[in-house]
Parts: structure tokens; sequence; C-alpha cells
């Protein structure tokens, strides 16, 4: 098997990153392929928790190759950072980090822009973007006149290239809502950069040319997903979503690996579901059992410890998701969260000016009037974090585990109830491996 893809089903943050660093000893290769540092990915391992931003949660398996391909925009300032902190918690960087040469740099008014056309969203609700420049950084990607790609920045054309820039952005910049503050001076830009690029130089690459022999040789490749589905920028909830592919539609064209080396899809849900930022969300709570859920799933921001929203499971969304993705096999988590409540409900329709579908809107302002049509299950009371084996969960767990399975047409291959390592039942022992 070449390639498998781990997809996150809902609104980001349906812990990813713990399935990736799972699975990846299975694997030769890691690949992020979209997004940048508005991820955060967490992992634990041994008791350490591990915060990942850019580059993939595999880096943590020795003997790993981590590449960070063309789709990403690379916050190089961030992904310093990032390699320091690491670094500092004892993971090595020598030739286990690949970094494309194709991939887009976010650059300082990428930050500016975001921060102020992020109030001035059309119909007044705020994106609520994580601020790390992510949609103007893709905008300048597409438009090509004012972007940088990494392999920019070891051009003898950089300097030239960032004045030019410079002198555009101050005009853009001053045009904005209220305007920036920010200080654009060409020459500090063009040293502080020339820092990163010296800093990265061992580490980039073309690695689309690297894929490509890889996946020709037999090598394995592990597809680590950033954001969830519902985020994606054609097929989620749009406006208020990312600026890059986040569903399965966006492997390919973000990792340059053609989907015919793609062979298997996991599915990542949370056993409920969290939102961050603006946007419609038919099944949130806004009661005790929201907070509870928040509470005891921990649920702030890995990036911007911002609360997350909370709600039930919304069958609905995540059966087109997984359906739009290409869904092989599901991976359960936080199944810990859900104890202590008498019952729980799963949305399996909606209601829209009184009729009902199973369906899941193309447009926000539909969304927006959908009503969840629940289903109630009986809840359990006992602690999950350390059942081990799919037997050994309480007959109402087990019920719930089934019905999710049976409403998105999806085994569920793999069930978590805690962020630790262990804390994981892999329902089919060979979950990849065929
Ligand atoms: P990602 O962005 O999809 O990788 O997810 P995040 O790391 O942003 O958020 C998931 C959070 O849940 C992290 O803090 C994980 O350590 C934690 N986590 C992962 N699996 C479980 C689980 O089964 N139960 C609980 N309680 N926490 C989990
Ligand atoms: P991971 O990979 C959850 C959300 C933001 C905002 C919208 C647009 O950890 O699952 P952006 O900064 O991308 O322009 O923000 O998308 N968002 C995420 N929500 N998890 C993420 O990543 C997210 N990345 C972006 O909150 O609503
Ligand atoms: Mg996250």
């Amino acid at each position: 098997m070449a390639g498998v893809c781990v997809i996150g089903l809902q609104w980001g943050d349906e812990a990813k990153g713990k399935l990736v660093d799972l699975l990846t000893g299975q694997f030769e290769i890691v690949v992020r392929y979209q997004g940048g540092a508005n991820a955060g990915h967490t992992v634990v391992s041994e008791g350490k928790t591990y915060k990942l931003h850019q580059i993939p949660s595999g880096v943590l398996t020795p003997g790993v190759m981590n590449v960070v391909g063309p789709g990403v925009v690379l916050n190089p300032k961030v992904m310093i950072e990032e390699m320091d902190c690491l670094i500092a918690q004892g993971v090595r960087f020598e030739s286990n980090l690949m970094l494309s040469d194709r991939a887009h740099v976010v650059l300082p008014w990428h930050m500016a822009e975001d921060q102020a056309m992020d109030k001035n969203t059309a119909d007044g609700e705020s994106i609520g973007t994580t601020l790390r420049g992510i949609g103007p950084c893709y905008r300048d990607k597409v438009g090509r006149s004012y972007a940088v790609r990494l392999g920019d920045l070891y051009r003898d054309s950089f300097r030239e290239r960032i004045a030019c820039i410079v002198d555009a952005k101050k005009k853009v910049l001053a045009g904005l809502n209220g305007g920036s503050t920010l200080e654009l001076d060409p020459d500090a830009i063009f040293a502080e950069y020339n820092k990163y690029a010296e800093r990265l130089s061992p580490y980039v690459a073309d690695t689309t040319a690297f894929l490509l022999d890889a996946v020709e040789q037999g090598k394995r490749l592990l597809f680590e997903g950033a954001q969830g589905a519902l985020l994606d920028v054609d097929h989620g909830t749009y406006p208020f979503v990312t600026s890059s592919n986040s569903s399965g539609v966006g492997v390919s064209a973000g990792s340059g690996v053609p989907g015919r080396w793609i062979e298997k899809v996991i599915g990542v849900i949370k056993a409920y579901t969290t939102r961050v930022g603006g946007g419609p969300f038919p099944t949130e709570l806004k009661d005790d059992v929201g907070n509870h859920i928040r509470e005891r799933g921990r649920e702030y921001g890995t990036t911007t410890g911002r609360p997350r929203r909370c709600g039930w499971f919304d069958a609905v969304a995540a059966r087109y998701t997984a359906r739009l993705s290409g869904v092989d096999a599901l991976s359960l988590m936080m199944m810990d969260v859900l104890c202590e409540l008498p019952e729980i409900n799963i949305c399996v329709a909606y209601e829209i000016d009184g009729r009902r579908t199973s369906q899941f809107p193309s447009h926000v302002d539909d969304l927006r009037r959908a009503k969840p049509v629940y289903e109630t299950l009986p809840g359990w009371r006992e602690d999950v974090s350390q059942v081990r084996r799919m037997e050994d969960f309480p007959r109402n767990a087990r019920a719930y585990i089934n019905r999710i399975s049976e409403l998105l047409g999806r085994p569920v291959e793999v069930v978590s109830v805690g962020p630790d390592r262990q804390q994981t039942i892999f329902a089919t022992p060979t979950l990849v491996r065929q």
C-alpha cells in the first residue's frame, strides 16, 4: 500500500496528530500538504506533550522522513521556533525533514492583512481566523504578483522582489479597513528572511521529485491532513472556512502525488463536534452539556488557546465529508469525554424551513437555518479511559460507536479514549497493513 491519508471530517482538532503519530511506525514518509501554522496538532508520548504546527507529526518517530509539501503556506519564523522547541524537548532534526522549495512563504503583511480583513466580512460575522496570515498568503499565491516561494529566498532576485512587493503592500495595507500600523522596511525584511533562509537551507528541496521517486520505489507514505473537511475552501461551510482544500480532495494537489497512489483514507472524527471561530454550527450546545464537553475534553485551541465551541455529533455533516474525502475507515476520538451524560444525541437529519433533509447544504445561509433532528441514545457513567479492547466498553458506549459507524456507512477501526498513545483501541489489528 503506497499512500494512506488521515483526514479530519469535522471543523478541525479531531486529534489527527495523535493518530498520525500512532500510525507513523508503519510508514517511511509522513507528508503535510496544506494549511500552515493555523494547524495545531498535539501528540502525547511517554508523558510529554508535543505541539506541532507546520512540522508533520511523524517527526517523533526516528527513521521516518517528514515532508512539508508545496501546498503548505510556510512561516519560516514559526518553523524555526517550532524546530527549536522540539529540539529542546529532545527531538532531533538532521536528515528527517524536507521543506518544499515550492511552498509559499508567509510574510509580515499577511498577518496584518488577516487582522484587518477578518473584521471586514461582508455579512458582519467574523470568520475568526487564527490570524496566522493563511488566507492572505494563499490569496497572493493564486494572484501570483506578490507571492514568494521558499525557493525564491535563495535567488539573487530576492532583495529586489521584496522591495517591489513592499511598495505594493504599503498601499494595500493603507487601503484596508482601519488601515494597519505595520511598518514595512524592505531592507530589514530582506535581512530577517535571509537569516531564516540560511537556517532552513539544509531542509529545502524539490519534495515533489522526492515523493514521486518514493511512490515509484514502493515506499509507504502517510498524508497528514490539517484542519477538517468542513473547513475546505471549496466544499466546506464557505466563507467560514480556511483557504486550502482540507478535505481528502486536497491530498494530490498539495503534495504532488497523483491520486492513483492513494490506497486508503482514514476519516478522523470526535465523538462529538467542536468548532473554533465563526460560522454556523447546527448542533452547538450553549448550555451545561456544552460546558461539560469543553471542560472534560479540554477543548481550548492548540494554536490560539481560544475556547472551542462544542456540540453533539453531527452525522449529516460527517457523512457528507466522509463521502467527499473518499473515506474507507473511521477513527473515533475522545470517547472518554462523553461519559457521565445520561443521554447522548446524534444529529441524523436537518430540518430546513419545515423540510427534513439528510443532505448537507451548499450555502451557509441554509445551514444557518438548519435545525438538527436528533436521535437520542442512552449514555454511560463509567470512565472508559482505561478501556483497551472493544469488548470492554460499556454496552451503551458500544452501541454509540456502532450507530456512528452505521450512519456514516464506514467501519470504526480505531477508538481513542485519551490523549496518550496507550489510550487507543484498534478494532481491526490490520488497520493499515493488508
Ligand atoms: P488535531 O489538530 O486534529 O491534531 O487535534 P488537536 O491536537 O488540536 O486537539 C486534540 C486534543 O485532544 C489534543 O489536546 C490531544 O492531546 C487530545 N486528545 C487526543 N485524543 C484524545 C482522546 O481520545 N481523549 C481525550 N480526552 N483527549 C484526546
Ligand atoms: P487543525 O489542523 C480548528 C479555523 C479558524 C477559523 C477558520 C479560518 O489543528 O485541526 P485560518 O486561520 O485558517 O484562515 O482560519 O479555520 N481553523 C481551525 N480550526 N483546527 C485547525 O487546525 C484550524 N485551522 C484553522 O478557527 O474558523
Ligand atoms: Mg488542532
